[in-house]
């Protein structure tokens, strides 16, 4: 009798081991994805990929997703604030860092009696993730690009490229429109409305899994520390365990097409709020996959007083090149303007084509330039200017990113734009400087007209730096 009671009891303790126990969906706003195999990654023929874009075979388990951005209504609610910029209760909550979308899913966790997933110490230098919570999270890089995907191995889980009229991102500037420009009538989807604000979330139609707004409103934020996320088979990966800066996916109001494709990864200091990131919730469908996932942010040893600054930029048309003089002025720092061994050329729509085919290879032009590596190594802080280009930074300035050491640096970027404010451009500079620290940047429209000392004077003393 004794026997059969022990193994009675071993076969139960077995089960109840290999047996998950399943969690119910928080309420109806929450999909179940179904977990699966899939290639994350864009192939090397896909128009406008990045490098960092590998190819490699991914298996998520299942889970939760809520088929909505969290609204500013919800986040409210929960934390008696509301950083948005663009102001509305059913507008997706954006301009939240990173660090608060984590303690946002805390407290969600907390109200709704589900446990917390997060452990957040040290100021938030150090969050631990506890797997098997039932508690809400952000996704992962993974879990998002699966659920965003839906079984799709084209740019977009559509065969049909997104437009304005069901997708909100910079309508004006669809899927390879930089290499049409002049000729738009070619492309299967053209240019639409511009509608430079967030929409109420769920104004189009949701993707094959039932998720809305999964491209362009607000990008979201993941769990995920950005870096290379390597060629081999991958299961619930959940990215390095230091880093810094964090991913985030999807493409918000402002972004061009080529920045909404289901590959694209975008990634900014988890301490960094964004006018055009929010947060999609997920949570576990059960407990099947286990342990405490413990990620570090690494300081960079750039401090916040400059020591010694260096203004350094590129300008095509002369407004950079105004900024700079500008800032130059008003705190006596030392300026040099890049120039190429080979310019681009003065005409605008050559220009336009040049700069296009240059991004598309990622070509990092030659600069006559040359900065004494001692001299370099004496500023720690580097104003860097240049103009917006096709939502990006021109490739003179990656060329520069990646010729001189910016480890320790603080970068404080300037953008001269036509409308497109940074673009990507933040996320390409964390890309390629990835030990600096990012400073605040200061966006100004073309020239920046009559307010332009006014702006940059403010911009200054925010980021602490002393004028004349
Ligand atoms: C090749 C090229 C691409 C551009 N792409 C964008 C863009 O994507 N978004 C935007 O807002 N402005 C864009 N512009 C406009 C410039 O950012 C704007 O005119 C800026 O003030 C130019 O600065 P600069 O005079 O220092 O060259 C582009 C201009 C050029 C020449």
């Amino acid at each position: 009798m004794k026997k059969i009671i022990l193994t009675l009891l071993i076969a139960f303790g077995v089960l109840s081991m290999a047996v998950a126990k399943e969690f119910t969906a928080p309420n109806d706003d929450f999909v179940l994805i179904k977990g699966g195999t899939f290639t994350m990654g864009s192939p090397e023929n896909e128009d406008w990929r990045s490098n960092d874009e590998t190819q490699h075979k991914v298996t998520v388990s299942s889970f939760y997703m809520c088929k909505y951005e969290v609204t500013q209504k919800l986040y409210s609610e929960v934390t008696c604030k509301n950083p948005s910029n663009f102001k509305g209760d059913t507008l997706p909550v954006e301009s939240i860092t990173w660090l608060e979308a984590v303690e946002f899913c805390n407290a969600l966790s907390k109200r709704d009696g589900r446990t917390p997933v997060y452990i957040i110490n040290d100021g938030g230098r150090t969050v631990s993730w506890n797997r098997s919570a039932d508690g809400y999270r952000l996704p992962t890089e993974a879990e998002w690009e699966y659920a965003a995907r839906a079984g799709s191995t084209t740019p977009f889980y559509s065969k049909r490229v997104p437009g304005s009229d069901n997708v909100n991102f910079y309508g004006h500037y669809p899927y390879q429109i930089e290499q049409n420009y002049f000729n738009d009538s070619v492309l299967e989807t053209g240019p639409g409305v511009y509608r430079g604000q967030t929409l109420p979330v769920g104004s189009f139609d949701p993707n094959p899994n039932g998720l809305y707004d999964i491209y362009g409103n607000v990008g979201e934020w993941c769990f995920d520390f950005y870096g290379d996320y390597g060629t081999g088979a991958a299961e619930n990966p959940f990215g390095a365990s230091a880093g810094t800066r964090r991913v985030n996916r999807g493409g918000g109001w402002n972004d061009f097409g080529k920045n909404l494709r289901s590959a694209y990864r975008a990634a900014a200091e988890q301490n960094t709020p964004l006018y055009n990131v929010g947060i999609r919730l997920v949570c576990n469908a059960d407990d099947s996959v286990k342990g405490l996932v413990t990620t570090t942010e690494t300081k960079t040893t750039a401090g916040s007083s400059v020591k010694k600054a260096l203004i350094i930029y590129y300008s095509w048309g002369g407004n950079t090149r105004g900024v700079a003089k500008e800032i130059a002025k008003q705190t006596g720092y030392d300026s040099i303007e890049l120039e190429l061994v080979k310019p681009y050329s003065k005409n605008y729509s050559t220009v336009l084509n040049e700069a296009q085919r240059d991004q598309h290879k990622q070509a990092r032009p030659e600069l006559k330039t040359k900065i004494d590596k001692a001299k370099w190594a004496e500023y720690d802080t580097i104003i860097l200017g240049y103009p917006n280009w096709w939502a990006s930074i021109p490739m003179p300035i990656a060329t520069l990113l990646e010729s001189y050491d910016f480890t320790g640096k603080r970068i404080m970027p300037f953008c001269s734009h036509g409308g497109g404010r940074f673009g990507q451009s933040l996320t390409a500079i964390a890309k390629l400087a990835p030990n600096a620290k990012l400073g605040e940047g200061l966006s100004i429209h073309y020239s920046g007209g009559p307010s332009l000392p006014k702006d940059v004077a403010k911009w200054l003393s925010a980021s602490g730096i002393k004028t004349k």
